[in-house]
């Protein structure tokens, strides 16, 4: 099977990022993680992709006098690890418009809410200031405008009534590490599509989420389709 190439870039904790690299570590997930990419060589989580054996890089910002220098030194680096998809796994720096461009379709990004809701930081809190009864996460393409871009998957969870903001972040983050491969392995089989500002998905899913409401649930083990000419533009 041809894995995609992914690198991941973050800014601190790692956690997500440990959730993909695990989901990867098997022969049959669609994608490999082929670097990391920290804009902070003191991120947490660059220690722990290194003890993963998986090969590290710190691009700070500082050390670059614009914002595109900085983002042409990170692309620079996907391009030399072969870099297919790039996934954002707690990414603090705003991206370049030129950047997201080249990476359209093939940059995704994890929220910690239920988008279009509490875009930006702080969503735990927002979400509890504004009383909804159902949180969550959400998976979407990278557009330049900041935690607008297409869905492809989401998580929902409940906000209990003893909730407080660790509680409900804990929550969440749980959801996150399970949804995030599930994403990542829908966009690197082609069963979900960037196409004219819309995330088509192809073949079945499996309806069976377990415990935690996923939409699209998992794909079925029954044989699928996927978008042929999506994988097609991965081919050199
Ligand atoms: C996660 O909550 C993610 O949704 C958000 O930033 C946080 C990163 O956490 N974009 P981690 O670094 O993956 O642990």
């Amino acid at each position: 099977m041809d894995r995609k190439r992914t690198s991941i870039l973050i800014s601190g904790r790692g956690s997500n990022m440990a959730a993909l690299i695990a989901a990867a570590a098997e022969p049959s997930f669609p994608a490999e993680i082929v670097s990391v990419i920290s804009n902070d060589a003191e991120a947490n989580g660059l220690k722990m992709a290194a003890q993963n054996g998986i090969p590290t890089r710190a691009i700070a910002y500082k050390d670059y006098s614009s914002r595109e220098e900085h983002d042409a030194a990170i692309d620079a680096a996907l391009g030399e690890s072969g870099s297919e998809l790039v996934c954002l796994a707690g990414y603090m720096r705003r991206l370049t418009p030129g950047f997201v461009e080249k990476w359209s379709g093939r940059m995704i990004n994890i929220h910690p809410a239920l988008l279009p809701a509490f875009k930006g930081l702080y969503t735990h809190a927002a979400a509890l200031a504004a009383g909804v009864r159902i949180h969550g996460c959400t998976v979407h393409f990278v557009t330049a405008e900041v935690d607008a871009g297409p869905i492809i998957a989401q998580a929902a969870v409940p906000v209990l009534a003893d909730d407080d903001e660790a509680g409900i972040a804990a929550r969440v983050l749980k959801a996150e590490h399970r949804l995030y491969p599930l994403a990542l392995s829908l966009v690197a089989s082609g069963r979900a599509v960037l196409r004219g500002g819309r995330v088509m998905h192809y073949g079945r899913n499996s309806g069976d989420t377990g415990d935690v409401l996923i939409s699209p649930a998992p794909p079925s083990t029954e044989p699928d389709t996927v978008d042929l000419e999506y994988l097609a533009r991965f081919t050199p």
